[in-house]
């Protein structure tokens, strides 16, 4: 993942706008962690490390119709996410591609659910977006094309 959205990420964990949901309960661990780091400067060291480990390509649990969800991700995430889900700082959209399958899923739960989102002006967009996959079936796909992005 991109260092920016990392650091992005731990700040709305430190400062309260992601992982304070009560229905959070994988947020709030994360953000009851991330109020231990002293400062900024804390982050931006964490983030260097974690930049310097070499990335894989996770492995596939999410089976769907990738043909369906190329479609549907052409349509409606690529314009902001990359036409490889390789993100766009410019956009404020963090990389899809080589992340967890499973935790694609769960968080675009959350956005639909307005779990996670919510009090932020970045999640905001995605809580925007979330009934443009209306079922679980048109999630699935979606990420099961996101997964073969990763693989090739
Ligand atoms: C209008 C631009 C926009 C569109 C269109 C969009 N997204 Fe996003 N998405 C964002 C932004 C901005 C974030 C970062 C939210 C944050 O910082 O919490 C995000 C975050 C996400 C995340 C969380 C990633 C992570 O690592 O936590 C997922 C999953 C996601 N988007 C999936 C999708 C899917 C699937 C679609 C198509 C249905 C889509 N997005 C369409 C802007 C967009």
């Amino acid at each position: 993942q991109s260092p920016w959205y990392l650091k992005r990420q731990m700040l709305a964990f430190m400062e309260g706008r992601r992982g304070a949901h009560p229905e959070d309960t994988f947020g709030q661990q994360m953000a009851a962690i991330a109020k231990t780091l002293p400062d900024q400067a804390a982050v931006d060291a964490l983030v260097a490390y974690i930049d310097s480990l070499s990335g894989h390509t996770p492995e596939r649990t999410v089976k769907g119709n990738t043909k369906k969800g190329e479609d549907y991700y052409t349509m409606v995430c690529g314009s902001c996410h990359g036409p490889k889900a390789e993100g766009n700082e410019l956009l404020d959209s963090p990389a899809l591609a080589g992340v967890d399958d499973w935790y694609l899923v769960r968080q675009f739960e959350l956005f639909r659910k307005g779990i996670r989102g919510a009090d932020d002006k970045y999640g905001r967009q995605m809580v925007m977006m979330a009934p443009a996959l209306p079922t679980d079936e048109d999630v699935t796909n979606v990420v099961s094309y996101i997964q073969s992005l990763a693989e090739k």
